[in-house]
């Protein structure tokens, strides 16, 4: 296997000579923002809605957005041009870099660290993920500014960590008796053939293949609504998904114990995912 090649501060350098301090912020205090973007061929995935997203979240944390996205684009062709594979996602991460000390206040020079990398994700197996997965509710006691797409993900580790230990293998996050999403995806519910997710919030990440099923649905002719979907309503969800850039449309099967409509892969999410595995493939032809 050829050795994986990371961007680190304008270098190109093998993973293992690839260092950061251990005065950076983003290892003292997870001061820093992410992003993961699918590639299918050569064709990352909605990279202007991506960079759009990462130009959000460096503002909200008032950190300098280092490049155009000309430039960004240009990164990303090298190091996947150095990282070769069919179906992969780049994963970038910008922190507000290293201060002489230890100190929570933003000093004025600017010297973010910046890191890429290519994770190998590999094709995925629509016949795999029919299979579904099953899930548990937990509370969401995260902060108001889920957002951001914030590195500081310890809340997401305990909530992840809580639904392995109940032996599942994602948690439906839920504030104040109403569905956000999951620890690392968004949330669908299906109901009577109207596909239903949660607005926009600081509870949830606007997440950019909830945007793309949501448009997908509406050229489709799948009805869809955005709205707020309440706990108790999940009990009579006929299909429950979780989307993510990297586990795509996952079709949740059972929930807290309990069959989600005949604990199979419903008829919505059969539909939606040939549609969306059309759009990769249109991308990857591209
Ligand atoms: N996570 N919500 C949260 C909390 C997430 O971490 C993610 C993605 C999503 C879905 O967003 P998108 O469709 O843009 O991937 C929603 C990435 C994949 C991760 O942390 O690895």
């Amino acid at each position: 296997m050829s050795e994986k090649i990371v961007y680190l501060n304008g270098e190109y350098l093998p993973i293992e000579q690839a260092t950061v301090s251990v005065l950076d912020r983003g290892f003292l205090f997870g001061d820093g923002i992410y992003e993961v973007i699918p590639v299918f061929g050569r064709r990352p995935l909605r990279v202007d809605e991506h960079l759009q997203r990462l130009q959000n979240s460096l503002s909200r944390i008032s950190l300098d957005n280092p490049f155009d996205n000309e430039a960004w684009k240009t990164i990303f062709d090298q190091l996947l041009e150095k990282n070769p594979g069919e179906d992969r996602a780049i994963y970038m991460q910008i922190t507000r870099g290293k201060h002489p000390v230890r100190d929570l206040k933003i000093q004025p020079d600017k010297c973010p660290t910046i890191f890429m990398m290519v994770l190998q994700v590999g094709a995925i197996d629509v016949d795999v993920l029919a299979r579904g997965i099953e899930t548990v509710t937990i509370d969401d006691f995260r902060w108001h500014a889920c957002d951001i797409k914030s590195i500081s993900l310890v809340a997401n580790v305990m909530l992840r960590e809580q639904a392995t230990q109940a032996g599942v293998i994602d948690a439906v996050l839920v504030r104040d008796g109403f569905v956000t999403e999951g620890t690392a995806s968004n949330f669908f519910m299906v109901k009577n053939g109207v596909l239903i997710t949660p607005p926009i919030s600081k509870h949830l990440l606007p997440g950019i293949t909830r945007d793309l099923v949501i448009e997908l649905a509406q050229e489709n002719d799948i009805k869809s609504e955005i709205r707020q979907i309440a706990m108790n309503e999940l009990d009579d969800a006929d299909e429950i998904w979780l989307t993510s850039s990297t586990r795509e449309i996952a079709p949740v099967i059972r929930l807290n114990g309990k069959d989600v409509g005949d604990a199979k892969a419903g008829l919505v999410w059969k539909k939606m995912i040939h549609i969306y595995q059309d759009y990769k493939q249109k991308l990857r032809q591209a």
